[in-house]
């Protein structure tokens, strides 16, 4: 693949909040989480976790969770990703803190464009209640929820979003 693929398949992509009713199948997450297990780490330590979410009684909680945001129910999987503080703080102490962060946006970047590779749509979901998702899935202590990723399919027409212009964040050698 030559960069100008990987520019078209980022730049295809946007936020998607309604879906088919086609179901999305194990083997497609699959790959969505094989390509997450490829991506960079501080340390190579691997400081995230994520919970698949299919049952409806539990995305209904999450979109609870998320302020009532519909996709969060209506998406046939959600893919809850979480720092995890154990695995990245235990070598880094508080840097741990960033890292693990890091880590857990990095790989759901991961899985946002391997499900878009794969012609699934997804909605990236940050908005959300700390506690209530984490009272929802379970979650350890040591376990932060970065992202809840809606993924379905889907040909709702995506909302054109504007970007600024790539001059507005780059600055050469100093700010
Ligand atoms: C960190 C982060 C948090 C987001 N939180 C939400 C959210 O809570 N609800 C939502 O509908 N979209 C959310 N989005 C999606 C953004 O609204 C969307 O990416 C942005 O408007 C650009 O549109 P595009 O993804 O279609 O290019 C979030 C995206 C990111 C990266």
């Amino acid at each position: 693949m030559d960069s100008s693929d990987f520019f078209g398949l980022c730049a295809g992509r946007s936020s998607v909040r309604e879906y088919d009713d086609e179901p999305v199948t194990d083997d497609e997450i699959g790959y969505v989480l094989k390509c997450a297990g490829t991506a960079p780490s501080a340390g190579n330590l691997e400081a995230w976790d994520v919970v698949v979410v299919r049952d409806d009684e539990t995305k209904e909680a999450l979109s609870e969770a998320a302020f009532s945001q519909e996709h969060i129910r209506l998406a046939p999987v959600v893919l809850a990703v979480c720092a995890n503080y154990v695995r990245s703080m235990s070598r880094y102490g508080e840097r741990g803190i960033l890292y693990g962060l890091e880590d857990a946006t990095i790989a759901c970047t991961y899985m946002m464009l391997a499900a878009h590779s794969r012609g699934l749509v997804t909605c990236w979901t940050g908005a959300f209640d700390d506690e209530a998702v984490r009272e929802v899935l379970d979650l350890p202590q040591h376990s932060r929820p970065v992202s809840l990723l809606a993924v379905g399919k889907g040909h709702a027409p995506a909302q054109h979003t504007e970007r600024m212009s790539i001059g507005e964040h780059v600055h050469r050698d100093t700010w």
